[in-house]
């Protein structure tokens, strides 16, 4: 069993999308002791964007552009792809930046989701190239992302079900802290509720399990 843990927020171990994902990995770890987990923090070890070389080979560009190396380049895809692929569960840790996943994560996403690789392009739409597996997104932000309470459209969760989906990855789940803008005591609430909910999923699994 091999784990793949992303986090995103350049608030690190002090974050609390980096905790609760913390919690999902812990409950795993019960469940499977003998998982390996690969840490990928995008905080501290941040992606390079995609690079010339990459898009060029990409669009069908001349032969011999994928042999480039360097950190955002189609070697650096690889590495990223394999790793992804090794994974039998992923779990992302990670903010709401302006809407949506922090540029962190979308350089991920950047790599990962590559065309005849991850991808496959066809009349009808693209098709995903990877067994789907279970993807447990733990996922915080400072104002209400859901419910009545939203102010501002989520393009979190649905952009995170689409561009996964596009890769073959279905099985998302998601555990929210919201409104962490809102003072002492709407974060305490948030932190325990999420907790708590992350406890329930899980206990209630292992007992259906
Ligand atoms: C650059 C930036 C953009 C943000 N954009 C949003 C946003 O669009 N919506 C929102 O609810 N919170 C937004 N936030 C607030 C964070 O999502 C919030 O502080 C979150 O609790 C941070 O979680 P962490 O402890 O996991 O880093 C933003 C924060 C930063 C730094």
């Amino acid at each position: 069993m091999n784990i793949l843990h992303i986090s995103a927020s350049p608030r690190g171990f002090d974050s609390d999308s980096y905790r609760l994902s913390g919690h999902v990995l812990a409950h795993l770890r019960t469940r499977h002791p003998q998982a390996r987990v690969a840490e990928r923090p995008l905080w501290s070890t941040p992606l390079t964007q995609v690079d010339e070389a990459y898009a060029v080979a990409l669009a069908g560009g001349p032969a011999g552009a994928d042999v480039a190396t360097g950190p955002g380049t189609l070697a650096r895809s690889d590495e990223l792809i394999e790793e992804l692929q090794k994974a039998d569960l992923l779990v992302i840790g990670t903010p709401v930046h302006n809407l949506t996943v922090p540029a962190s994560l979308k350089a991920w996403i950047d790599h990962v989701v590559r065309v005849h690789r991850t991808v496959r392009p066809t009349p009808q739409g693209k098709v995903g190239m990877l067994p789907d597996r279970p993807v447990y997104v733990a996922v915080t932000s400072g104002g209400w992302r859901t419910g009545p309470r939203a102010r501002n459209p989520d393009f979190f969760e649905p952009y995170l079900r689409a561009v996964l989906g596009m890769v073959g990855l279905r099985e998302l789940v998601f555990f929210s802290m919201e409104g962490m803008a809102l003072g002492e005591e709407r974060i305490a609430q948030a932190r325990h509720d999420a907790h708590a909910e992350v406890d329930r999923h899980f206990d209630v699994r292992e007992v259906d399990d």
